[in-house]
């Protein structure tokens, strides 16, 4: 196979000047296989046999207006006019998980980074690192919706300020990302919904989240959050339940600088704890949890 051609560079009347501060790929369409288009086929004929009921009014309706199909892999230059017009955010190709500043860069510029390759057949429900299943049918959708496009690029730019703060602000930010974009919850006026990327994009955690009793369920709380460790090996112990994205956009507008501060002085939360001043949802019976392996 051909490697993915780099556009590190473009020329413009200047000669030429750097596009993107890093590695985007144009996504090397050609090189799919039908083995590909399969995977995508069946990843996406199973989410959406299981997300109507579960995921969120916003997610459905923007993943509709998108126009992906299950047919065949989308391309990105078919996406990207349907989401400039919407949002004016952008998808470019990458390789895999960028350097952390990287990545805040590219989304404080409405530029949403997507791994161009997919999963194998023999990793349906489980892989360690995101792929275009997870990126593209996770992530992008939303980037459809007006507040949370806003969202996006408020965090990538809080991303880089917290870079230039120092470590510890990174984890504090890193939790926020967690618990909102990648494992989100949404209290819709018929009950509890999915945003979360990582939750959309994995057919066993769609229907865990919601319906097994062994997870808490805890309303949205910027600072707890911040504090609060995490898995990245198993389903979630917590789950945070966000009103509304606009209630999201305004907890996280302030600045965060004086709030890294005092985080820096408490303990982190194990994942799985339920804390005095929570609001519970639901009391997770820790069924199947694993003692150690927070992150
Ligand atoms: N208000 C945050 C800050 O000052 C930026 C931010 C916005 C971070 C939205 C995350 C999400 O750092
Ligand atoms: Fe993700």
């Amino acid at each position: 196979m051909e490697s993915p051609k780099r556009v590190e560079h473009q020329l413009t009347d200047k000669g030429y000047v750097p596009v993107y501060t890093t590695s985007v790929v144009e996504q090397p369409w050609d090189t799919y296989t039908d083995t590909d288009h399969q995977v995508w086929a069946q990843l996406f004929e199973r989410q959406k046999a299981v997300l109507p009921g579960r995921a969120s009014d916003e997610f459905l309706s923007a993943l509709a207006a998108m126009e992906m199909t299950p047919d065949r892999i989308p391309r990105f230059d078919d996406l990207n006019p349907i989401l400039r017009a919407a949002t004016d955010w952008e998808l470019v190709g990458v390789e895999g998980l960028l350097p952390e500043l990287t990545f805040f860069d590219h989304l404080a510029n409405r530029r949403f980074p997507v791994t161009w390759w997919i999963r194998k057949p023999d990793q349906m429900d489980y892989l360690s690192e995101p792929d275009l299943f997870h990126d593209l049918f996770g992530h992008v959708p939303l980037l459809m919706n007006p507040v949370f496009a806003d969202y996006m690029e408020a965090y990538g730019r809080g991303g880089v300020k917290a870079h230039g703060i120092g470590e510890d602000a990174l984890v504090n930010l890193t939790r926020l990302y967690w618990y909102t974009v990648e494992f989100g919850l949404i209290r819709q006026r018929d009950g509890l919904r999915i945003y979360g990327s990582g939750i959309v994009s994995s057919k066993g955690e769609s229907i865990h989240c919601l319906e097994s009793d062994a997870p808490n369920r805890i309303g949205f709380d910027l600072e707890r959050i911040m504090r609060t460790r995490y898995r990245i090996d198993t389903y979630q112990k917590t789950y945070f339940v966000i009103d509304s994205f606009e209630q999201l956009m305004d907890a996280t507008g302030p600045d965060f600088a004086p709030i890294y501060e005092r985080l820096a002085q408490l303990e982190s939360v194990p994942a799985g704890d339920v804390l005095d001043g929570d609001h519970v949802y639901n009391r997770g019976t820790g069924e199947g949890w694993l003692n150690d392996g927070d992150v």
